[in-house]
């Protein structure tokens, strides 16, 4: 698969960039959070050896092509308080998953509907992406509504998918076709 060029997004208020191996520390800052990891697939992160080998995945799948993750920087100040991917990517298909996640003190502002909208125009645009799906537990009412506004369509009910630490949790599974993203 064709590897990722480094790539620089730009809103109102926020920068979408490539990852650096420097940025593990705020990795680690968001992931750590067991608040932010709340509805997420695995546990909060404990050690700092995990954000290194997430960065390092990271830059190997801008290598192959498969993911491609970008940190979302305040302009304001220059802080990585985010990321958003798409993963997962299926070139033949033209289709991708799509993950997010934002340090808990930046919430509710309006930052993640931002960002995810930039990634998504550069995916169906750049990227000439046909289909993003995302996978929601049904407590996570945020991320739900956030999907929604982007017009991702529920597709589907997948009871008990995830047993994380022993929490058995469910999935809502979203999809956005081009079609749907370019009529919202
Ligand atoms: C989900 C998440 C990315 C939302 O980011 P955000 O920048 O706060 O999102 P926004 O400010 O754009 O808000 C999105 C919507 O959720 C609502 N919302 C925000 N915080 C909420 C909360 N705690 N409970 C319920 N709704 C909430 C907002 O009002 C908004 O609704 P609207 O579209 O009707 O206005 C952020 O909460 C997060 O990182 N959570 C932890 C990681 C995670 O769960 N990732 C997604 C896994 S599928």
């Amino acid at each position: 698969m064709p590897a990722f060029s480094p790539v620089t997004l730009t809103t109102e208020r926020l920068t979408l960039r490539s990852i650096e191996k420097s940025d593990a520390d705020a990795h680690f800052a968001i992931f750590s959070d067991p608040a932010v990891m709340r509805y997420w697939s695995s546990v909060a992160w404990t050690d700092m050896a995990q954000a290194h080998a997430e960065v390092q995945r990271t830059l190997d799948a801008y290598a192959d092509g498969s993911t491609l993750c970008l940190g979302v920087v305040l302009r304001a100040t220059g802080e990585m308080v985010g990321v958003v991917t798409l993963y997962s990517i299926h070139h033949e298909s033209r289709r991708c998953g799509l993950g997010y996640a934002l340090a808990q003190a930046h919430w509710g502002k309006g930052y993640l509907g931002e960002a995810v909208a930039t990634m998504l125009a550069h995916g169906f645009g750049e990227l000439n992406l046909n289909r993003v799906e995302a996978d929601v537990d049904p407590r996570n009412s945020a991320s739900e509504k956030l999907l929604q506004r982007m017009g991702f369509q529920k597709e589907g009910y997948m009871p008990q998918r995830w047993i994380v630490n022993g929490e058995v949790g469910d999935t809502v599974f979203y999809g956005l076709l081009r079609s749907g993203w370019e009529n919202r």
